[in-house]
């Protein structure tokens, strides 16, 4: 079995509204102590590691702020400690507002192989709304650019259910990407996460999110133009050309290994979960004195039993859901028998159907999927 390797970049030019997500603006002064940090973590984890690497994830925050030289040393340093395989899937995040060509042609000159470009949105309004640094007009020249260098794998990220969006809105995004023809489409319905200024905003009554049922049929929108034009919905915000899943993050859901290097990034390996702490100034502190134990935070061991619950709720995020007979090649039980009284309950309430080998969300199950999740937690 291989390895997964995520590397996070906790920087960014400038914080949007609605994200909380580990990551800072205007923090130049860090980069290199940071990096440096970051290259000896990846260094002494690798004599634990045997298997190969099948996927490397650059993300962030916006791993496309900083100069290349420091994603040129990432990548160095792991293909000289870890059998990285030839065909692996190398993405890289890239926020439009913070890339030119000569940046671009550097990552595929390094072999990055994958670019998932946050767009979020084709109105500028709205991406001023959401204090996005760039346009349309700069993803599109960001877009051709990649193209031209020879890119052949490129996610867009996209978000529906935005404070001022129309169903106009989402459906005028889709058409002009749908135009581009990226091998592959997120669109994330928004969460108001606590302490951003969006959640204030909206607090405040200045701005005002669109009504749940309004957000809902955004979503099924986006599904149904999204397969009328060929993609396939594999994941519950994931649409993609057929076979060009994101293999990283499948591999998450599929309960496979994965290592994380950088600021507050997640582990899972030998049946362990843990994350490294999320305050910056304390992680590289660490790592100067020595003390770089306490920048990992354990989280579970797993026992059989809960990672046979983890696999169901990983694997219900995928639209083809769970395939029985992977769990019994995974876990030798039967899931229609260990989890007989969720399913039955979760059948019962249409949130889910078993059909053949499979058992997945229907389409009640899609839009009230944490119901579905709660029951294998
Ligand atoms: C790390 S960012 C992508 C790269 C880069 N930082 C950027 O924004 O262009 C990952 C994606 O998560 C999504 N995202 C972030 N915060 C979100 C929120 N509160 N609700 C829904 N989606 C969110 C956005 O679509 C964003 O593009
Ligand atoms: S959405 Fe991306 S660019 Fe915006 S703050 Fe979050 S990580 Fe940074």
């Amino acid at each position: 079995m291989s390895v997964g390797i995520y590397v996070h970049v906790p920087f960014c030019k400038q914080k949007c509204k609605y994200c909380d997500f580990v990551s800072f603006q205007c923090m130049e002064d860090k980069y290199d102590e940071y990096f440096k940090c970051v290259m000896k973590e990846i260094e002494d984890k690798a004599h634990e590691v045997k298997e190969s690497v099948d996927t490397i994830y650059i993300g962030g925050g916006t791993p496309s702020i900083v100069p290349v030289k420091y994603i040129e040393s990432v990548i160095h340093t792991i293909k000289e400690n870890y059998k990285v395989l030839k065909r692996a899937e190398i993405t890289i995040e890239v926020n439009p507002g913070t890339v030119d060509e000569t940046k671009l042609t550097k990552y595929f000159s390094l072999g990055i192989n994958r670019l998932s470009i946050g767009l979020q949105s084709t109105n500028d309004d709205l991406l001023k709304m959401l204090g996005r640094i760039h346009n349309y007009s700069d993803f599109e020249n960001v877009y051709e650019m990649a193209r031209n260098i020879g890119f052949k794998n490129i996610n867009v990220d996209l978000m529906i259910g935005l404070p001022m969006q129309t169903m106009e809105d989402v459906q005028d995004s889709l058409s002009k990407i749908i135009e581009k023809s990226p091998e592959h489409i997120s669109v994330y319905s928004l969460i108001v996460e606590e302490g951003t200024v969006l959640a204030d905003l909206i607090e405040k009554g200045k701005l005002k999110l669109p009504d749940e049922e309004l957000e809902r049929q955004m979503y099924w929108e986006v599904k149904k133009t999204l397969e009328n034009h060929k993609y396939v919905h594999y994941e519950i915000s994931n649409f993609s050309k057929k076979g060009r899943n994101s293999k990283h993050n499948m591999n998450c859901w599929k309960q496979h290994s994965y290592l994380g290097f950088g600021l507050a990034a997640h582990s899972y390996f030998d049946g362990i979960r843990y994350s490294n702490i999320d305050n910056l100034k304390q992680y590289i502190e660490n790592f100067t004195n020595g003390e770089d134990v306490y920048n990992v935070i354990f989280h579970e061991h797993q026992s059989r039993e809960q990672m046979m619950k983890e696999y169901m709720l990983l694997g219900l995020r995928k639209i083809d859901g769970v395939k029985i007979s992977d769990f019994k090649e995974k876990f030798v039980d039967n899931p229609l028998y260990v989890f007989r009284n969720e399913l039955n309950k979760l059948v019962m309430d249409e949130l889910i159907e078993i059909e053949d080998d499979k058992i997945m969300l229907t389409n009640k199950g899609i839009d009230l999927a944490n119901l579905v999740w709660m029951e294998f937690v």
